[in-house]
């Protein structure tokens, strides 16, 4: 394993000295600092495995300094040491996220086992996020088009070029995403994500670029955007079709100088983040509405990864059936059930419109909901139509939010009402009583229907 990599700050020299030797004798590789502002600029230089910070210092305080490592996004463990160690100290120290508190004069032997302890966490806890993110790259598949996607998303991974993700809801753009991350040499930098839907202009542009102190009201803090964030590894945009007009010029620019600055800021500071965009809009066509920038769609589209609907591969149905079963089953502690060959059929035979995150909440709703240990056909129809039993019974489940709960409703209705038009949206629409744009934007909303070039019936 490598050497761990450590800091020390503290305004006494001898100490600084003593800690050096002491360390590095017991194979640490030890930098040290003599106050908060040179603290702060070798944080900035290179990563630390961990840090022991004094509370003392001349320019300031410890654990303003352990408070403005976090602020900036490092979880860098940290030892708090003090000779005027009094509990309240300690209590803020650990608030602010502190590891633990070391009285001074310092016991060796005491340093050193927190020390080794601060390690030993920080690395269980990076192998369990390193699992978990194993895990959920997983993509599974046995049709053509996955295997196709698997090749191009490896072949991708290779180089450095922006990526565009684009597929109906629930195809697994994200997970094609964190993938392409995880396969590239950038793996063991950083993914930063950033929902672009999910913000007004003025915050994804702090959110991307980072503010300086007094930007705006409430920037009470310097804080790095998600492109400094991601240097030297991914920065995911997902739902970029969903980005304003403004912004997206602000990113196009980024994107062709690779440099930002942020918010407030006259510094211009170089980023190395990789992109990768994910959309279920036809770009094309927001393009063509003047809804999106053509030279943005083009510096994004460099490798384009299209994810056919799941009703288009149904020979993934079964394989997915089982991944997800057996996920479900170890997450609800039933480990025993079992999935027979006429629910697998029941379920390759739906056309499921909200792709594979609608086939995942079925089987796990099989799963809560089975009695028995197999899962048979008769439950999948239930659990589809809603059968006619499952209709009579409570909408309620417990534990189930609100939100989750109506937009299930929502989409059996608009899914029973489609069906009886035919799919005639006009029909529907009147026989719902609906504007139609509204019950366009719904469908799609719900991932009943794809984009507006499917509107004309
Ligand atoms: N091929 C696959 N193998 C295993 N799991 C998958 C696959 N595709 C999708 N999933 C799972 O389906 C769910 C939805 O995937 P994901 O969130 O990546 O979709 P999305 O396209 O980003 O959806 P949205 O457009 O709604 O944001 C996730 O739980 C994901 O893990
Ligand atoms: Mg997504």
């Amino acid at each position: 394993m490598a050497r761990a990599h450590l800091l020390v700050v503290d305004d006494e020299p001898a100490i600084l000295t003593t800690l050096q030797k002491a360390l590095s004798l017991e194979g640490y590789a030890v930098d040290v600092a003599g106050g908060v502002k040179i603290g702060e600029e070798k944080l900035k230089k290179r990563s630390y495995d961990l840090c022991l910070f004094d509370v003392m210092l001349p320019d300031g305080d410890g654990i303003d300094l352990l408070q403005r490592v976090r602020a900036s996004g490092l979880d860098v463990p940290v030892i708090m040491m003090s000779g005027h160690g009094t509990i309240d100290t300690a209590v803020r120290a650990t608030r602010h996220g502190a590891l633990s508190f070391l009285e001074k004069p310092l016991n060796t032997d005491a340093l050193l086992i927190a020390i080794e302890t601060g390690l030993r966490l920080e690395r269980a806890e990076k192998e369990a996020n390193e699992l978990r993110a194993a895990t959920f790259g997983e993509l599974v598949g046995e049709s053509a088009a996955i295997k196709r996607l698997l090749e191009q998303v490896g072949r991708a991974a290779k180089s450095s070029a922006s990526v565009l993700v684009t597929g109906e809801r629930g195809t697994g753009k994200e997970l094609v995403a964190r993938a392409i991350h995880q396969m590239s040499p950038r793996a063991k930098g950083p993914l930063e994500k950033l929902n672009c839907a999910a913000l007004p202009s003025e915050l994804i542009e702090s959110e991307l670029f980072g503010h300086e102190i007094g930007a705006f009201t409430g920037a009470t803090k310097q804080r790095r955007g998600k492109f400094e964030r991601a240097s030297g590894g991914t920065l995911f945009l997902d739902e970029v079709g969903d980005m304003p007009l403004a912004m997206q010029a602000k990113l196009l620019r980024v994107l062709q100088e690779r440099e930002i600055e942020r918010v407030g800021g006259s510094e211009t500071i170089k980023v190395d983040a990789r992109v990768v965009a994910a959309t279920n809009r036809d770009l094309l066509a927001a393009c063509e509405k003047d809804q999106f920038r053509p030279d943005l769609y083009d510096r994004l589209n460099v490798v384009p990864l299209a994810i056919p609907p799941l009703r288009s591969r149904r020979e993934d149905i079964p394989v997915l059936t089982k991944h997800f079963l057996a996920l479900a089953a170890k997450a609800n502690d039933r480990r025993g059930i079992k999935i027979d060959q006429g629910a697998i059929d029941a379920l390759a035979a739906h056309s499921f419109p909200g792709n594979v995150r609608e086939l995942r909440n079925l089987v796990e709703r099989l799963v809560i909901l089975t009695p028995d240990d197999v899962i048979r056909e008769t439950d999948v129809r239930d659990c589809l139509h809603g059968g006619a039993s499952a209709k009579s019974q409570s909408l309620y489940r417990p534990g189930v939010p609100f939100r989750v709960l109506v937009e299930e409703a929502e989409r059996v209705i608009l899914q029973d009402a489609m069906a009886h038009h035919g799919g005639q949206m006009a029909a529907t629409a009147r026989a719902l009583d609906l504007e139609r744009s509204h019950l366009y934007k719904k469908a799609r909303a719900l991932g009943l229907r794809k984009t507006e070039s499917d509107e004309d019936d």
